[in-house]
């Protein structure tokens, strides 16, 4: 045991031995003290840096103001952050459903599409990540987070991602949906390949079928663009938000285009706390600190530095097989486990996060600046070596 919050907290995490207790900008502290940068980013939800000036702010005020209201009732700070949020939306997305959470909002979209389109069916995609309650997990496709929970949803399929051919195969009569992330997150950053998302687009124009963005990982800035999808030109007919929408205050988005969403009828779906005035007033400083403060193109520039700086350390090191990814979303995947490297990271000050056993993540929050970036290369390069001493590599 590591901290006495093992004696309580339940067992379903895979966990670091420190205690984070403080956090500013791309900056963590442990309860010693100690300093760590932070490439993990609560798991890609520090979008604009750790306890940001103007989302702590706007906390303070609206927890002066109203904590609490059910969104059967109208709410001026809702209202605010609907009307911020549907002005940079992916056009024609006009309809929010708020929740609180990625797996609620993927939950909320396959509702959506099966009132929506009469069809239960859904196509999603190899190493797809959705979430682990049991609709969204019906469509995440790791064995391992599936199997034991059987029976799930019915009717789900599973292509390989960029697989056009395979996917037309599996659209049959039930199929009212086809969902995917423009990049896959949890199975190690797979960047859909170019021309994919448009045909995705077209198929699904031709058959009816709704097209479904899980944006949650990818969205707000994190690839260098606003919306992944613009990476491609392509608009979904639903998408999925959440991580880091209400820098940190939980809160789950499913955006639709109108007709979809009035699908749904009064009390068909609904969420004590969705559209919370607590979380909506820290997505609307999000949103704000996301245009103004131009993280998107931070994320561009400051991204791709980062990844000319991986690939010049996959140059030096044989233990890294392959660099890939989209923005301040990046992967070095290794040869080997990525354990030790993690934990070496850790007492160099610097937090990475793993995808799957070989695959180091990195989620920074999208102000990172070059000087920060620097640091961790030079702190990837040491424990990198290490590594491959260790390995004989
Ligand atoms: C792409 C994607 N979808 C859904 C989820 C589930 O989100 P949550 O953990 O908030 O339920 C995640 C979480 O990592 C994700 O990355």
């Amino acid at each position: 045991m590591v901290s006495e919050e093992d004696k309580y907290l339940a067992d379903v995490y895979q966990r670091f031995p420190i205690t984070l207790v403080k956090g500013k900008g791309t900056k963590v502290w442990d309860s010693n003290g100690r300093e760590y940068i932070d490439c993990i980013g609560g798991y890609g939800v520090a979008l604009v840096g750790h306890c940001n000036d103007k989302v702590v702010r706007a906390i303070k005020e609206q927890a002066e103001k109203l904590i609490t209201c059910h969104s059967s009732y109208y709410n001026d700070t809702r209202l605010d952050f609907l009307q911020k949020l549907i002005t940079v939306a992916p056009k024609g997305l006009g309809k929010v459903y708020l929740s609180n959470s990625g797996a609620e909002s993927v939950e909320a979209a396959i509702k959506i599409t099966r009132k929506y389109t009469k069809k239960h069916g859904i196509v999603a995609t190899v190493g797809s990540f959705h979430g682990k309650t049991m609709g969204a997990l019906s469509i995440t496709y790791a064995q391992k987070y599936r199997e034991v929970f059987a029976p799930l949803l019915e009717g789900m399929k599973f292509v390989p991602f960029g697989d056009i051919i395979k996917l037309q195969d599996a659209i049959d009569d039930t199929t009212g949906a086809i969902i995917v992330e423009p990049v896959q997150g949890e199975s190690g950053i797979h960047v859909a390949p170019d021309g994919y998302l448009q045909k995705l687009r077209e198929i699904c124009n031709s058959m009816g079928i709704v097209l479904i963005f899980d944006e949650i990982q990818t969205g707000l800035g994190r690839t260098g663009k606003l919306w992944a999808g613009e990476n491609w030109n392509v608009i979904p007919d639903i998408m999925c938000l959440a991580k880091g929408i209400a820098g940190g205050v939980p809160m789950g988005a499913t955006l639709a285009r109108h007709e979809i969403m009035d699908a749904l009828k009064r009390g068909e779906h609904s969420s004590t706390f969705g559209g919370n005035p607590l979380a909506c007033a820290a997505g609307r400083a999000v949103l704000e600190c996301i245009v103004d403060d131009g993280l998107v193109k931070n994320a561009s520039s400051v991204g791709k530095y980062f990844k000319e700086g991986l690939l010049a350390l996959k140059d030096k090191h044989k233990i890294i097989r392959d660099v890939r990814g989209l923005g301040l979303m990046l992967a070095a995947e290794l040869r080997f486990d990525v354990k030790n490297v993690l934990f070496d990271g850790i007492n160099e000050g610097l937090l990475m996060l793993y995808s799957g056993k070989n695959i180091i993540r990195l989620l920074p929050p999208l102000v990172m600046d070059e000087r920060t970036v620097s640091n961790v290369l030079s702190i990837m390069d040491k424990v990198l070596s290490k590594e491959e001493d260790r390995r004989n590599v």
